[in-house]
């Protein structure tokens, strides 16, 4: 039962144009708490003719907000931030109860998706250009930076608060307006955010949100593809749904951001740390259920000290607690859904089936509960030649792979098509400067298990996508580059 301090926050309607509105035929989408696989509120199922009512709103809305001075837009995002924070406890359990994050994970989440507002508040306020220095006498040579014009944010489920956060903060900070669709799996978190938006003053059409579920997502998604207005699409989510919006955007030429999938390798070299490394690993790996783009799906660990680490790791993963987020002591809550689990079901069977061995978990727990819990699991003996070595777990599985040499594990790590996020934790300088470069990867943790933060660039290289979020290159992705000449100066 989701009890808040603040109901309004609850909301069950599109936001579109300052107004909350049904979807236009009436259709009602369930939320599920996974930890128990039961609806517990419903929001609209929104098709095409909502997504094209909230892309007129943004548009009408986008020439007064681009034009508003940028300490103004800050002042805005600064309030939108106070409020996130002043219902940081309701947000949490709005979270943890579409989301299935453990309460304290889902605070931690409200605070971090809430420092992407104020960083991008702040950043909102050093837009500059250029003046290049003269190439002709009498001409003036000028850079200005100037908001692409309409996004819109398709967010995923595992982040319901930062994800959205940290797109829609830039994109107003640069001078954009928004039309955002949330993962069908949480819709109220985004919701909730938005009705803050509105508190905070926001105009109506600057934000606009739009819920619906897995068979009206395309219409959604497809009447924004084919809009012109819509200038810049961003999303994060699988690979293959951003190769179709990266083909469908094409006939517009939209500018795009993408943070897709990932399979981060997490290397432990003989001369790391290794408790270092164990805390580092449980930080990366079991964090929200390991249902993170970043989390290592591939731990290589050096022979020498394999079975030393295998054992200290074992103990932790052991003693993680599983239950519902809503129980204080839960440290991995439900997973998403029953396709998520059952992939983590179907990968370990296929690795064991392979000749991995279980160390600790390797089976679904606390079926009495609900359908969607899987235990923290250690493989060890992992190959390539397992499913879990190319795709992404999504879930709370390390599977460990022995390694002998520097330059294996790193063709190793580096053989899959994706390059989100790689680990490694090694004390030798000359290594680590060596091994950083080598990594295929957007971001690298070294001897550093938690790596992303508002200040600094998350994404991806190879299929794992292109665009950066956070820092100063997540403002510049949601503006374009206008060059002035002007002559008859001399
Ligand atoms: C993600 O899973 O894509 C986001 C994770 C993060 O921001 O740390």
């Amino acid at each position: 039962m989701l009890t808040l301090s603040e109901p309004t926050l609850l909301r069950s309607q599109n936001l579109i144009d300052g107004l909350w509105r049904d979807a236009g035929l009436g259709a009602r989408l369930a939320v599920t708490d996974p930890a128990t696989a039961e609806a517990f509120a419903n929001v609209a199922d929104s098709d095409a003719g909502d997504a094209r009512l909230a892309a007129d709103a943004a548009a009408a809305a986008f020439p007064a907000w681009s034009r508003r001075p940028a300490r103004e837009r800050a002042q805005l995002l600064k309030r939108w931030h106070a409020l996130i924070l002043d219902h940081q406890e309701d947000l949490a359990r709005i979270i943890s109860t579409e989301q299935g994050k453990p309460l304290k994970e889902a605070r931690g989440e409200v605070q971090y998706g809430a420092s992407y507002v104020e960083w991008f508040a702040e950043e909102a306020t050093r837009i500059c250009g250029d003046i290049v220095a003269e190439a002709v006498p009498g001409r003036k040579l000028l850079v200005l930076k100037e908001p692409v014009g309409v996004v819109a944010a398709i967010t995923p489920w595992n982040f319901p608060l930062a994800m959205i956060a940290r797109k829609i903060a830039p994109a107003l900070a640069a001078g954009c307006t928004v039309v955002a669709k949330p993962a069908e799996d949480t819709p109220l978190t985004a919701l909730a955010l938005a009705w803050l938006a509105q508190q905070a003053g926001m105009p109506a059409g600057v934000v606009n949100i739009v819920t619906a579920s897995r068979e009206h997502t395309p219409g959604v998604v497809d009447a924004w593809l084919a809009d012109s207005r819509v200038r810049k699409v961003t999303f994060t989510g699988s690979t293959p749904v951003g190769k179709h919006l990266a083909r469908e955007s094409a006939a517009t030429l939209k500018k795009l951001s993408l943070e897709l999938g990932g399979n981060a390798p997490f290397i432990v070299f003989d001369d790391a740390d290794l408790d270092a490394a164990v805390d580092g690993l449980m930080a990366s790996k079991f964090r929200n259920g390991g249902q993170t783009c970043v989390c290592p799906n591939r731990v290589y660990v050096h022979d020498t000290v394999h079975d030393d680490f295998v054992e200290r790791l074992a103990r932790r993963v052991g003693a993680l607690h599983v239950g519902p987020a809503t129980e204080d002591a839960a440290q991995i809550g439900p997973m998403i859904n029953a396709r998520a689990v059952d992939k983590i079901a179907r990968h370990v069977e296929d690795a064991v089936s392979r000749g991995a061995r279980v160390v600790t978990g390797g089976k679904r727990v606390r079926s009495a509960d609900g359908p969607y819990y899987y235990a923290p699991t250690v493989l060890v003996d992992a190959t390539p030649a397992m499913e879990l070595s190319c795709e992404e777990t999504f879930g709370p599985v390390a599977p460990i792979f022995r390694f002998r040499d520097e330059a294996e594990v790193i063709r190793d790590a580096n053989d899959t098509p994706f390059g989100l996020a790689a680990y490694f934790y090694s004390n030798d300088i000359r290594r680590i400067w060596r091994v950083a470069q080598a990594l295929e990867t957007g971001m690298v943790g070294i001897n550093e298990g938690a790596i992303a933060a508002e200040a600094a660039p998350f994404g991806g290289v190879k299929e794992s996508g292109y665009g950066r979020e956070g820092s100063r290159h997540g403002l510049d992705d949601y503006m374009h580059t206008k060059y002035l000449c002007q002559g008859q100066l001399g």
